[in-house]
């Protein structure tokens, strides 16, 4: 079905190594193009991950460009590259580090895969995409940060273990940006079809929801020397299949708001409809008071970092 379709990876960490290997293993593409500063690292897991489509017997292919230029015609690029999020630094440290790296890495797709749909992963994730939509120039609709999934998905798995039961039958939902301030939103996670809300108690459903905003640093805890990577590439490859297969199915996702909730030039965690174009649809969902507080604060987070982003001059010129 997808014969032909092209992925492109920039940065071929433990993240972006692990999303191509999703990808591989499902067939959703002809091709995956791997680009990394280290070659040869990239070389060799290109190698064993095209090895280990052909075990599974998928067509898919994986290869590496050596430099932007060898990564042509992609329909959807995934950027992994940044620095990596180590113990004690927070995702806002590495805001100006990564800023100026995706400001690189987008230049490169803007003018080598100029009709991509781009999905950011490198934190911190709402800034970076709002970065990479800037100096792409690309449509809002074509620039999608992945978070969502990932925190909904950490919920979904916490409500499985609190309760005991209902596992692949959760539907958590979190929205707002991907740090410490995420708005997870029990009201409107259910499980087959049952609100959590009674299931759980009013205490047990705060320890999810406080679990879940510190999700990626209890893993970073135990890790020591870097970040989670197989839930983040799933939830990765999730969107790259949605995109592909143009399934037009909801997903909440980074994007730039254009009136949507209220907000304006922020980029924040909203369902969204995606389809062969990216974000085709925003959904706009009816949040209460206390839900409409918590994703004020949130966009007044990532708010922030591009006001830094804007102090220290990064956009001057556009
Ligand atoms: C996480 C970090 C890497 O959520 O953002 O795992």
């Amino acid at each position: 079905m997808n014969q032909g379709k092209r992925v492109g990876i920039v940065g071929a960490g433990n993240v972006g190594a692990t999303v191509a290997y999703s990808l591989a293993m499902l067939g959703s593409c002809h091709e995956i193009i791997l680009r990394d500063n280290k070659i040869d690292v990239a070389k060799g897991k290109a190698l064993d991950m095209s090895q280990a489509a052909a075990a599974q017997r998928s067509h898919t292919v994986v290869r590496v460009a050596e430099t932007m230029e060898n990564m042509v015609d992609c329909d959807v690029v995934v950027v992994t590259a940044g620095s990596p999020r180590l113990p004690g630094m927070s995702r806002d440290d590495l805001l100006m580090i990564n800023a100026n790296i995706t400001k690189d890495v987008i230049q490169g797709i803007a003018k080598y895969s100029p009709n991509a749909i781009v999905i950011m992963v490198s934190n911190p994730l709402d800034a970076m995409t709002y970065v990479a939509l800037k100096e792409s120039g690309f449509d809002r609709s074509r620039v999608i940060g992945m978070a969502g999934i990932l925190d909904s998905s950490r919920m979904a798995a916490f409500i499985q273990e609190k309760l005991g039961y209902g596992g692949g039958q959760i539907r958590a939902s979190v929205m707002g940006g991907h740090g410490d301030d995420m708005v997870p939103l029990p009201r409107y996670s259910t499980v087959a079809g049952v609100p959590l809300t009674d299931l759980l108690s009013d205490s047990e459903i705060h320890e999810i929801v406080e679990r879940t905003k510190h999700g990626g640093a209890e893993i970073v805890s135990y890790l020591k020397t870097g970040s989670a990577y197989y839930a983040p590439a799933k939830s990765t490859a999730l969107m790259v299949e949605a995109v592909l297969k143009d399934t037009k199915q909801i997903h909440p996702c980074a994007v730039y708001l254009q009136g949507e909730y209220g907000y304006d030039d922020v980029v924040s965690g909203v369902p969204v409809m995606l389809g062969a174009n990216g974000a085709e649809k925003i959904i706009e969902i009816t949040l209460n008071e206390s839900e409409k507080q918590m994703f004020q604060n949130s966009c007044a987070s990532v708010r922030s970092l591009i006001d830094t982003l804007n102090k220290n001059k990064f956009f001057e010129g556009k």
